[in-house]
């Protein structure tokens, strides 16, 4: 039985010593050197010992030079570096609680409140990893290292406060909250961002707040394929993030099969990686170091519009765009156009919905331009989410010159949000995922 619980664990020589800081199960001596290791037992009322848990959120993030292709499936690295803005966790969130505990038989995970196996390989690629760090970090003998829990089992517990189905990059967000809540749980520190892009590629950039570039590396142990943060999200206070949620359909092809299907077929992509983006990464550094909106939103829109272009070269060809997306496009340039100024940008991941970036002075009006030629079904709840904002006029010059034939329900809302941090601990109790049994919380 207890062979078994360890069976998983490649280094049995780590349960082995775990084994031995608990007297209280094992009847063999405890050698004298590891006796500071030992951890206060905590037994709840049917005896099954208190669980190590801990409880940390962490953040979406946008691709504005975007990440489509991988050198390498099972260690996912990209034939381009990218870059990101990560949005504030105040609107977009994924919160995951991890426990440990000598009473658990088994790893479990349970996704937006429904179970899901465990054995998914980028999921065991995560645990792998920060178990194998933990025991190396015990090995080179941190005495700071917290023991408890190396050789038990996991309990994991993780919702998103926003629709999974929006296609909302969940996956980033779920992992890097996965990653970053088990390298708590298991007294892990350091660069994390390498564990993380196991779990799914862009979820590497959801380790850093701010503006985040995603290093594509040149090694094949992927060691050198890392997220590196470029500015903090407090460095450019005015920009604000639009997400236009078109539709909660699920979408069509995912984005790891897609792009397998891109790197076998696509020559342009292979143009895209070798030629277009490494000079795109330079110009968009220094674009957002220096807050040159236009730079920034041009770059922005053309990066997206050429990921999309080299999924129409993909054979046979991916849409993710739809009408309402093309629609939202029209209507940026036109916007844009009409003040002769780049005011508004737009990116689209692998889905239908736009992601606007613009500055805070221009979201009253957009956001009026948005619901007039999108407008929202009037039965439904608050078109807008997120950050408040005030009403603006909109003349009947902008409209003209837009000239575009509304859209109705074209939209199903709006989330305003801003740049934000990376993951962090979340210190009250009272939100753990995870009751002291170990298993999911009821929520009302
Ligand atoms: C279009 O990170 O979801 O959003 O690495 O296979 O999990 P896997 O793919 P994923 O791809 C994201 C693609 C994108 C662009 C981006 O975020 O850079």
């Amino acid at each position: 039985m207890r062979e078994e619980l360890y069976a998983t664990l490649d280094d049995r020589e780590a349960a082995e010593h775990e084994r031995s800081s608990y007297s209280v199960c094992f009847t063999s001596p405890e050698p004298a050197q590891i006796t500071d290791l030992r951890v206060p037992l905590v037994l709840t009322e049917d005896n099954m010992e208190k669980p190590n848990t801990v409880t940390c959120c962490a953040p979406v993030n946008i691709a504005v030079i975007k990440y489509w292709g991988k050198r390498d499936e099972e260690l996912i690295l990209p034939i381009n570096s990218s870059l990101s803005v990560t949005l504030h966790q105040d609107q977009l969130k994924t919160t995951t609680t991890v426990a440990t505990s000598r009473s658990f038989q088994e790893d479990r995970i349970w996704l937006n409140g429904k179970e899901e196996d465990i054995n998914h390989p980028r999921l065991q690629s995560c645990l792998r990893e920060i178990r194998r760090l933990a025991r190396k970090r015990r090995n080179d003998g941190d005495p700071g290292l917290n023991l408890t829990g190396l050789s038990h089992k996991v309990h994991i517990c993780s919702v998103n406060n926003f629709p999974t189905a929006a296609g909302l990059a969940s996956s980033a967000a779920g992992f890097a909250c996965l990653v970053y809540t088990l390298a708590q749980v298991f007294g892990v520190e350091g660069e994390l961002s390498g564990i993380a892009r196991q779990g799914s590629g862009s979820a590497c950039r959801s380790m850093y707040g701010g503006f985040v570039q995603w290093i594509m590396g040149k090694k094949d142990d992927g060691k050198d394929s890392l997220a590196q943060q470029v500015e903090p999200e407090t460095h450019w206070p005015e920009l604000r993030i639009l997400v236009l949620v078109a539709s909660a359909e699920r979408k069509p092809v995912g984005s790891t099969s897609g792009m397998q299907t891109s790197v076998q077929t696509s020559c342009l992509l292979k143009h895209r990686a070798e030629s277009v983006v490494p000079g795109r990464m330079v110009e968009m550094i220094e674009a957002v170091q220096r807050k040159d909106f236009t730079a920034f939103a041009e770059l922005t829109m053309k990066d997206s519009n050429q990921f999309h272009a080299t999924c129409l070269d993909t054979y046979p060809p991916i849409f993710y765009l739809n009408n309402v997306s093309r629609q939202v496009i029209n209507l940026v340039h036109r916007y844009n156009r009409h003040y002769g100024d780049t005011r508004v940008a737009y990116t689209f991941d692998a889905g239908p919905n736009a992601v606007i970036f613009t500055l805070q002075q221009h979201v009253p009006e957009f956001v009026q331009v948005v619901q007039h030629f999108f407008p929202p079904d009037t039965n439904g709840g608050q078109f807008i989410k997120g950050l408040p904002g005030h009403c603006a006029p909109l003349s009947e010059d902008l409209k003209q010159a837009i000239g575009l034939e509304p859209m109705p329900k074209g939209l199903s809302y709006i989330i305003s949000t801003k740049a934000g941090p990376g993951p962090c601990v979340v210190e009250d109790p009272t939100q753990h995922l995870l009751g002291s049994d170990g298993l999911p919380k009821k929520t009302a």
